[in-house]
């Protein structure tokens, strides 16, 4: 039998058991844990002080019930305002923690813009398309015959070592000059011809301006009576167009087996206007290209009747204009990819 003052006893020494740890609680799931030590329909400690009633006499069953139940009830209330409290204490730490900063500046998005190789040959492309020039693209392995011999320079001759070719066989090579593709053009097209000719070229030489790996463009005029003057007229206006309306070129003699007179093509310079300056090395003058009057033998070994028709051809490096143009001073930072130097060139 046992005594009902005990038994109340009991019931207010598991409410303070549950107010004294109350505080303890720090989450929801906490307060899920700890409630069911008192709560739980078999093991809950309120719950176990029921099996007591059949220890308790008769007349003070229902007393005991009703305290029992009313701690009962205490509880679920208490334990329900407890977890309200604490998810809103949790939901607020959650909001703080993910709260946005809507003043920090934002992560920009990057755009990709074209290479300064891609840029420059466009733009050429685009210059002489507009004076009516056609685009050929050869191919980047050739024979030793369109990118040599029928350039008038046959096997030993000394003209070879101008350019270091690298060979794949006998027979086929790396191009080493864009001039291989006017071959192609004269031997498939009948004047007149205007074309220029883009792509990759490659040479076994390799220092602060040269790549083994770089950019020519080649054009070629044939019809009658072209000459010398036409070849710095079509210059003139096109280093005006990318270098600007200042500029003009001047030719140097130089030698090409290919062509007849060859000239060297320098341009005024374009950032000092020809005073002299740091880029120009003095001299107010900077070279650009090659050139000359296409020579007999080569329109001959096409086909051309070279009594009847004359031409003119240019080669220039791409990377060489775009180091100029964009005041690069290593040809390999046009090809490591380097987005730091890559970004700072668009236009
Ligand atoms: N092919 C020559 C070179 O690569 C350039 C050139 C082209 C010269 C056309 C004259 C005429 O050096």
């Amino acid at each position: 039998m046992q005594d009902l003052r005990e038994l109340n006893e009991a019931i207010a020494a598991i409410k303070q058991e549950i107010l004294d740890h109350a505080g303890e609680l720090e989450s929801s799931r906490g307060v899920y844990e700890f409630k069911k030590g008192f709560l739980d329909s078999k093991k809950g400690k309120l719950s176990q002080l029921m099996k007591e009633m059949r220890n308790i006499p008769n007349e003070s069953k229902a007393e005991f019930g009703k305290n029992v139940n009313a701690a009962k009830e205490w509880a679920v209330n208490f334990f329900e305002e407890l977890d309200t409290k604490l998810k809103a204490e949790e939901l607020k730490r959650r909001y703080e923690s993910e709260k946005i900063d809507i003043t920090m500046p934002a992560v920009q998005p990057k755009y990709g813009n074209l290479h300064p190789i891609t840029t420059v040959r466009n733009q050429l492309t685009e210059i002489f398309a507009s004076m009516g020039f056609e685009v050929y693209e050869g191919t980047e392995i050739e024979t030793d015959f369109y990118n040599f011999t029928a350039l008038n320079t046959p096997q030993d001759h000394p003209a070879r070592d101008m350019q270091d070719t690298f060979y794949l066989s006998p027979e086929f090579l790396l191009r080493t000059q864009t001039s291989a593709g006017q071959i192609h053009v004269m031997q498939s097209k009948k004047p007149p011809i205007k074309v220029v000719s883009p792509g990759k070229v490659f040479r076994s030489d390799d220092d602060a301006t040269h790549s083994p790996m770089f950019s020519q463009m080649e054009g070629l005029v044939v019809d009658e009576g072209i000459n010398l003057c036409d070849l710095q007229g079509s210059l003139n206006m096109f280093v005006q167009q990318i270098f600007g309306e200042q500029t003009t070129t001047r030719l140097r003699p130089s030698y090409f087996p290919f062509t007849e007179p060859s000239v060297e093509v320098d341009v005024s310079c374009f950032q000092c206007g020809g005073k002299g300056c740091k880029l120009c090395k003095g001299t107010g003058w900077i070279e650009v290209l090659g050139a000359g009057v296409v020579n007999k033998k080569v329109l001959e070994n096409c086909g051309i009747d070279s009594e009847k028709y004359s031409g003119f051809a240019f080669g220039l490096g791409l990377e060489r204009i775009a180091m100029l143009k964009y005041g690069i001073n290593n040809i390999k930072l046009l090809f490591e990819s380097d987005l730091r130097v890559l970004d700072q060139i668009d236009d």
